[in-house]
């Protein structure tokens, strides 16, 4: 059931596409050396609650201060782009977007994307108690893939943020930012969320914190792969590590084999051993600097037109548009 007239909610990923986009996901992860999983399986309605407790970590600083800047600058941003639709991928539980939201005059309709369906109902939820008015047209949908936007007033402002950008590898991203390019029209802005490049010890901490959240929010993809594919990883025989590399300026989340043990996935009919010791990489996420991004920007034909970071200096929004020149190769 739709919360109220004014949300519309619509599948673009039919039921067994997902499946099957998962199988393939676990088999090639799983069967390839060293072992990994894409992180977007991460956020069944039980990871979307564990990432939602993340962000009210003290360790989390990212969306306090992304926060922050909206909180400042969202009337900047209403001004510079004149939205009248607000597209937003990744949108989980919608929060920060209400700083947006409330500083666009002009704004009749908002269109979160997520493959999250527990993540839209719940945002759209409490949306619509605050802003009746409001069309929501929420799309559970992969956003690495392409998507069909509903027809809704221009200029359309595509926001993505929380630094899940970082989140993709660089061929991953450069084909996501192709992508975002391909959905602006004359007039339409880019909004982007990046966490930025700091010392190791506040990276490290974020990623692993005291109370244990974000090591549940990790092993919580092997209890998605027991659950939708009959597999039998034990949760309590891994254990969550965060570390940093210092040269591709990412952190990297693991599961470490707390001993030799084999895995059986039913659904594939497949057994997968892990050594005493061996890393299953279930999440990179990368932190830019201002020069970085301009670049990513600019090879997907999209042109800087601001930035803005916290007092702090630990994350920065973008906002871009479509470059007059065409991309650079
Ligand atoms: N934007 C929110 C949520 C960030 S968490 C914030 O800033 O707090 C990342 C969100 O992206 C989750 O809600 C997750 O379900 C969604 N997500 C991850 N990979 C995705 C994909 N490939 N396609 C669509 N949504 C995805
Ligand atoms: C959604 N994404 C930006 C988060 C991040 O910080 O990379 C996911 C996350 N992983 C662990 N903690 C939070």
């Amino acid at each position: 059931m739709s919360p109220s007239p004014a949300f519309q909610l619509t599948r673009t990923l039919a039921e067994d596409v997902t499946g099957a986009a998962l199988r393939s996901d676990v088999l090639r992860g799983l069967t390839g050396t060293p072992k990994s999983l894409p992180p977007k399986w991460f956020y069944d309605a039980r990871g979307s609650e564990l990432f939602d407790e993340i962000t009210t970590l003290p360790e989390y600083y990212p969306t306090r201060a992304e926060r922050e800047i909206l909180v400042a600058r969202a009337a900047e941003i209403a001004a510079a782009t004149g939205a009248r639709t607000l597209v937003e991928l990744g949108s989980g539980s919608s929060d920060k977007t209400r700083h947006l939201l409330d500083a666009f005059p002009r704004l009749m309709a908002y269109v979160p994307v997520d493959v999250s369906e527990s993540a839209l109902r719940g945002a759209a939820t409490s949306l619509l108690a605050e802003r009746p008015s409001l069309g929501i047209h929420a799309l559970i949908a992969d956003f690495t893939r392409p998507l069909a936007l509903p027809a809704t007033p221009g200029p359309r402002l595509v926001a993505f943020l929380g630094g899940t950008i970082g989140n993709l590898l660089p061929a991953e991203r450069a084909e996501f930012l192709a992508a975002v390019r391909g959905m602006l029209s004359p007039g339409d802005f880019f909004l982007l969320g990046t966490d930025l490049v700091k010392d190791e010890a506040t990276l490290v901490a974020a990623y692993d914190d005291a109370a244990g959240v974000t090591a549940a929010f990790d092993k919580n993809v092997l209890a998605v792969v027991n659950r939708e594919l009959g597999a039998d990883f034990d949760l309590g025989a891994f254990d969550h590590v965060a570390l940093w590399d210092a040269e591709r300026e990412w952190i990297e989340m693991r599961l470490r084999a707390a001993s030799a043990q084999t895995v059986k996935i039913r659904a594939l009919d497949l057994a997968v051993d892990f050594a005493a010791g061996e890393e299953l990489r279930t999440e990179v996420s990368a932190k830019f600097r201002k020069e970085g991004v301009r670049d990513e920007l600019g090879s997907a034909g999209l042109e800087l037109t601001g930035w803005w970071t916290d007092q702090a200096g630990r994350f920065a929004l973008s906002l871009s548009t479509a470059a007059q020149r065409p991309a650079r190769t």
